[in-house]
């Protein structure tokens, strides 16, 4: 079976002080059989690997370049990562790609290099409301997974984990209902097993993310192919993300 995942992505939130504080109250509240992960800003890193190390805490950069190193003015190689002690990439965030602009094909080079230089990768898909009402939301999330993925070996998949977060629930307080969600974590699912099988796709977590709180938690979680939660606003407070973690166990 899958084990929980249940990781915050920080944003550009906090300043140092407040980050190791908050990653300390994570660190303090182990809870067997729920993985966790926390994404602060890079110039906090530092700071939240100290913080957890050698804890059951998982730590991640919130992007990380697709280049190995050089001039690339602003970027974060994935050895940089590693050598602060961070073990994970969060990859096609839906503000990267629309904030940012990055493109299906950048963004696979990413994961590409991440998974490349050692770091496990936590891949993000999801559609827009436009997309949703076009009926498309399947097609999009399909594309987005494919193309993330593409080149990648069965033996680096087991460092994968995917994050559906539909835009238009991100940050909105608009969650998707059980129903919604796992109706595409069951499609990606299928998609999974289509590109690398059966068994390498029932051994993927797939995680939900957009608008999840306490109350929401334990209902999406509890969907069969819902394998956890990327929360964003309510991973700010330990009196929201704790709860979070606790719905998962
Ligand atoms: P919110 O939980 O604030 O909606 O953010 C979700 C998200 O984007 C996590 O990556």
């Amino acid at each position: 079976m899958r084990t929980p995942y249940v990781a915050g992505n920080w944003k550009m939130n906090l300043d140092r002080r407040a980050a190791r504080d908050l990653a300390v109250a994570v660190r303090e509240h182990a809870v067997s059989g729920v993985d966790v992960g926390l994404f602060p800003a890079m110039v906090h890193l530092d700071e939240v690997t100290r913080a957890t190390a050698g804890s059951h805490v998982k730590v991640g950069g919130q992007n990380c370049s697709d280049e190995q190193e050089g001039a690339f003015t602003g970027e974060v190689s994935a050895r940089m990562l590693k050598d602060i002690g961070a073990t994970v990439a969060l990859i096609g965030h839906s503000e990267r790609r629309h904030v940012y602009g990055e493109s299906d094909e950048f963004i696979a080079r990413k994961v590409r290099k991440a998974l490349e230089d050692g770091l496990e990768v936590m891949l993000c898909v999801g559609e827009t409301i436009e997309e949703r009402r076009d009926g498309r939301t399947e097609a999009v999330c399909k594309a987005q997974l494919i193309s993330g993925l593409e080149g990648i070996d069965a033996a680096a998949l087991a460092r994968v984990s995917v994050a559906y977060e539909p835009v238009w629930a991100i940050g909105t307080g608009e969650t998707a209902s059980p129903e919604q969600a796992g109706a595409v974590h069951s499609y990606l699912r299928g998609v999974l097993s289509g590109a690398f099988g059966e068994d390498h796709a029932a051994a993927m977590r797939i995680l939900y993310g957009g608008s999840v709180k306490p109350t929401n938690a334990a209902e999406l979680m509890a969907v069969p192919d819902i394998d956890g939660a990327l929360v964003g606003g309510a991973s700010l407070r330990p009196e929201l993300f704790l709860p979070i973690i606790d719905a998962a166990s």
